[in-house]
């Protein structure tokens, strides 16, 4: 599978966004690597976009375990609801809410391409739907970092290009990988 491949199932406008929004094939092929000496309970897209993380996974891990994306953006969710339904692929489910707002506790390996970047940067934004704000973001890393210390000691969070932050209280960092497309890390939660 390229990247250009599965771009190709996406509508136009999705596909000239891939570089800069959708995780690369060559990501989620060293994640599934990782996540094969793991002990997995389920895994969490936080800030699902269009499911290719999730997608693509499914499809590595054939199955073996459930996926959630989670995406705030109807129409984002839709395009990744139609991928997984026309692949038929039925450990990934998708949800269409904030995970600001709506944490999901309870999962043990989490997964972000640094989703809350855009609420600082306006350049490759996928829409002009939220607002930008340095504040903004900073709050909202905040809040993020507060859900993820309710999460339970061994969990783990996945990230590409970070999560927004480089203190992650609660949590220690446990592998790090600097590739030319960017900072792959895992951060393990701490006693
Ligand atoms: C950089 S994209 C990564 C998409 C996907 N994880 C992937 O790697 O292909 C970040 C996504 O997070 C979503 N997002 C940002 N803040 C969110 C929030 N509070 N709740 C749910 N989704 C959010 C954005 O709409 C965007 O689709």
């Amino acid at each position: 599978m390229t990247d250009q491949n599965w771009d190709s199932h996406l509508p136009l406008p999705y596909q000239s966004l891939s570089h800069y929004q959708w995780t690369p094939i060559q990501i989620v092929e060293l994640t599934w690597e990782y996540l094969q000496k793991q002990t997995i309970r389920s895994v969490v897209d936080l800030g699902s976009g269009v499911g290719k993380f999730c997608l693509h996974l499914a499809t590595l891990s054939k199955g073996r375990f459930p996926i959630v994306g989670i995406e705030d953006r109807s129409d984002l969710f839709t395009v990744s609801e139609t991928l997984r339904e026309k692949w038929n692929l039925s450990s990934v489910s998708f949800l269409n809410q904030s995970f600001l707002e709506d944490f999901p506790l309870g999962h043990s390996h989490y997964y972000a391409f640094n989703p809350l970047y855009e609420t600082m940067k306006a350049s490759f934004s996928i829409d002009m739907q939220k607002e930008k704000s340095a504040l903004l973001f900073l709050q909202s890393v905040q809040i993020l970092k507060n859900h993820l210390f309710r999460c339970k000691v061994g969990t783990k969070l996945i990230t590409y290009h970070g999560f927004g932050g480089s203190v992650l209280p609660g949590y220690q960092l446990v592998l790090k990988k600097e590739l030319e497309m960017g900072e792959w890390a895992v951060w393990e939660r701490v006693v």
